[in-house]
């Protein structure tokens, strides 16, 4: 059986749609405290660390360190797939030396469009027709569209707000990464 680690740092729908699917999450890694995402993972009886960012912050961000941190944090568990979902720290490339093409992203716009921290409000702002999501392997560049491995798109509606935009384009996340997800692991073990 597969294993996979998700990554978290906030509500956690996304992980919420993996659980429902049925996907092998063994471990579930939030970088703040308290998050609904954590909830999420314990009432589904899977276990949970917290690599919190807080606690790399003496001077400015040891990003390094944290990164080293979270690999150390996972490593008991032999994870075939780390996958984040609305995790919001960028990892240091050690971190994808440790999982090469086996972290794995969803990100909130139709990349190579719109990369960054606000995806579905540039999209707006832009004045865009359509936008949507996309699942590609992550790697030390921030949202890297290199291997795009599923998009959704979604049709962006006269009045739409950042609010409401969102919330349709996570309703597409929701179907497009549990199947993307699975269709990846199957190329992993045939
Ligand atoms: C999603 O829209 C995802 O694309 C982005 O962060 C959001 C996470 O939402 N990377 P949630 O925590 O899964 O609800």
């Amino acid at each position: 059986m597969a294993k996979i680690g998700v990554l978290i740092s906030g509500s956690g729908t996304n992980l919420q749609s993996l659980i429902d699917d049925g996907l092998p999450i063994v471990i579930v890694l939030s970088d703040q405290p308290a998050v609904a995402g954590l909830d999420r993972a314990k009432k589904a009886g899977i276990p949970t660390v917290e690599v919190l960012r807080q606690d790399f912050k003496a001077d400015k961000f040891d990003r390094l360190a944290f990164t080293h941190a979270v690999i150390d944090a996972l490593k008991p568990y032999d994870l075939d797939l780390v996958v984040m979902a609305g995790f919001m720290t960028i990892l240091s490339p050690p971190m994808f030396e440790a999982y090469q093409n086996r972290v794995i992203n969803i990100h909130p716009s139709l990349l190579p469009k719109f990369p960054g921290a606000h995806g579905v409000r540039d999209a707006l702002a832009a004045g865009e027709k359509v936008t949507g999501s996309t699942v590609h392997i992550a790697t030390a560049t921030v949202d890297d569209p290199t291997t795009i491995l599923g998009q959704s798109r979604v049709e962006i509606l006269e009045g739409d707000t950042e609010d409401t935009l969102t919330e349709r384009v996570k309703a597409a996340e929701h179907e497009l990464y549990p199947r993307v997800l699975k269709e990846y692991l199957a190329t992993l073990n045939p």
